[in-house]
């Protein structure tokens, strides 16, 4: 079974990550969706478990792609889940440099995972969780960046005015 792994941060999940998982479903077996933390920054907005949920949320209509998290090395989780990829969105020259960085260093800490990389659609090209936090937080509607059963959770915790 070849199974490939979809790590990032997710605060929040977005169209561009949910873009990405979609194409990912129909490349590999199994895909693994992993919110990926450091066990001690507690900066992100959304906790483990409500990042997880609102995942589980968007995927759920695949049969394919299951959700996890994971506090240490990406390298670990691959070799404990026999995992042969890593999968992620790139959106523009920018993100590259990071992205080729990562990819060169988990090759080395798991040579038998290959990085794969595939290029977001034009409408997600600038979009982030960042973005998308900013623009909720300051009131802006973000209807267009987050998948439609989890926008209210979003909006509720970034503007609590319109709680
Ligand atoms: O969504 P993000 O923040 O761009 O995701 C980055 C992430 C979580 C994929 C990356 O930081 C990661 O893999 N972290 C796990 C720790 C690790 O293995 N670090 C070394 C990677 S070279």
């Amino acid at each position: 079974m070849r199974i490939a792994v979809c790590p990032g941060s997710f605060d929040p999940v977005t169209n561009g990550h949910l873009d990405i998982i979609n194409r990912a479903s129909k490349l590999f077996d199994k895909v693994i969706v992993l919110v990926s933390f450091n066990p001690e920054k507690q900066s992100a907005c959304f906790s483990v478990k409500e990042r997880l949920e609102m995942i589980n949320a968007v995927v759920s209509g695949y049969d394919n792609v299951v959700v996890d998290c994971h506090g240490g090395l990406l390298a670990d989780y691959l070799e404990r889940t026999n995992a042969c990829a890593i999968v992620k969105g790139l959106r523009a020259v920018s993100d590259f440099e990071y992205e080729f960085q990562m990819a060169l260093a988990n090759k080395q800490l798991c040579p038998t995972a290959e990085t794969v990389f595939l290029t977001t659609t034009p409408e997600n090209m600038y979009l982030s969780s960042s973005m998308v936090k900013q623009i909720g937080s300051l009131g802006g509607d973000i209807s267009k960046f987050v998948p439609e059963q989890i926008r209210a959770a979003i909006i509720k915790r970034l503007d609590p005015a319109k709680k």
